[in-house]
């Protein structure tokens, strides 16, 4: 019997590898999947056989992680307690997605990952593998085994002739894809200290980045962006693009406490650059092209939306009915935004749609023809009239 694993190639995942074949006599299949983490993936070949897998799939998946997966969330404006891009919580079902694609194939009868039984990503990758295959038994070492530390790692490794990383231990706990790198543990658990500069690798801190701002214009049709400065640019490209815009300006660091799912709080450090400009530049073509009613309504959307998305909620009838009704939305946020990128902030320099729905003429101080003002005196007599009706009826509450 066969188990597909989510591999990584470094020292956690690559124990599991004798551990399932150990403990439940499996053999196993290495899945990498690149989301963009920015690494070497071929040698893992080598390196998955070596720990013991009887094959490594690596699948290239992040064209359909933008297409599929970020788009669809920078669209919705989804933003987790307003300010995690929700890069893991994103890519999770793709990941998990991919496993089960691949156990199918395999006629595996389980897939397993390296999550802990202490966070989000677990019930992120279970939760996928529920809704896509619900007879996939599902298994998660970290709940399992007497493995506490990094030094029983390594002594469980080297039992087993397992080539252990020569990297020294990471100071915080990572995850990087295309479209962002998460910092959390070590000395970030103290929420009450700043993050040490070593922190950030993809973002020049703020007082590092140019003296000079820069201008980009970024082009978006239905919401998804196409072109970056003039340049028609594929999803991959356009994000990789922006983060390194965004990166030597210090876009798209933040620094929170958040509530995981599992009931504790904890500190993370995101950084996000590109996501973070595209996030802001759809907005403001937003309020160029979505009328107040529809805006406003899908301010409500975007909470819940980050919640379903960072509670491992993606493949959900909630989720494909907002997804439904933010595309709706959008099919007239079309156009140019240009904005300024200047240590650390981002200014709007400039929208506009041939869908705006600005006019100039209504807006105006200057005299106008299509508004009569004397037409407000009856729209706020109206529309005052219950707070006109307490007053005389509820004198008492009255001073
Ligand atoms: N707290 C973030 C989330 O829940 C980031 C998790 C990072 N995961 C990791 N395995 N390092 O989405
Ligand atoms: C983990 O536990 O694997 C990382 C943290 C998280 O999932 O929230």
């Amino acid at each position: 019997e066969k188990v597909v694993l989510a591999y990584s190639g470094g020292l956690d995942t690559s124990i599991i590898i004798p551990w399932l074949k150990e403990n439940y006599g499996y053999e196993v299949i290495a899945m990498v999947a690149d989301v963009g983490q920015g690494e070497e993936l071929e040698p893992l070949r080598e390196k998955a056989i070596k720990s013991g897998a009887a094959k490594i799939y690596i699948e290239d998946v992040k064209e359909e992680f933008v297409r599929d997966f970020v788009f669809p969330m920078l669209k919705a404006g989804a933003v987790y307690e307003n300010k995690y891009l929700l890069g893991t919580s994103a890519a999770r079902p793709l990941i998990a997605k991919k496993l089960v694609e691949i156990a199918e194939k395999e006629g595996a009868v389980a897939v397993a990952h390296g999550a802990t039984g202490k966070g989000n990503d677990q019930v992120r990758f279970e939760l996928t593998v529920k809704a896509l295959n619900p007879d996939l038994k599902i298994i998660a070492p970290w709940r399992e085994w007497e493995i506490k530390s990094r030094e029983d790692a390594i002594d469980y490794a080297e039992k087993r002739g397992i080539p252990v990383p020569v990297t020294k231990k990471q100071p915080y706990s990572m995850d990087r894809n295309l479209w962002h790198l998460s910092h959390e543990g070590g000395i970030l658990e103290d929420p009450a200290v700043e993050p040490p500069e070593d922190v950030l690798l993809l973002t020049n801190p703020p007082e590092k980045a140019p003296d000079q701002p820069e201008y980009v214009e970024i082009e978006f049709v239905k919401g998804e962006p196409v072109a970056v400065n003039g340049e028609k640019l594929s999803p991959v490209e356009l994000i990789f693009k922006l983060n390194e815009l965004g990166g030597k300006h210090g876009i798209g660091i933040a620094d929170m406490v958040e509530n995981r799912l599992v009931g504790m709080k904890s500190r993370g450090v995101y950084e996000t650059p590109g996501g973070t400009i595209l996030t802001f530049a759809h907005r403001e073509l937003e309020s160029l092209t979505l009328d107040r009613q529809t805006m406003h309504f899908k301010q409500m959307v975007a909470l819940k939306y980050a919640e379903l998305i960072y509670d491992g909620l993606w493949f959900t009838p909630l989720r494909e009915a907002l997804e439904a009704f933010v595309d709706k939305t959008q099919e007239t946020v079309t156009g140019k935004v240009r904005v300024k990128l200047y240590k650390g902030n981002i200014y709007p320099a400039g929208i506009t749609s041939p869908y705006s729905l600005y006019v100039k003429d209504l807006a105006t101080f200057g005299e106008d023809h299509l508004y009569n003002q004397k037409d407000a005196e009856g729209f706020i007599n109206l529309f005052g009239l219950p707070l006109k009706v307490r007053a005389m009826t509820q004198k008492p509450y009255q001073k």
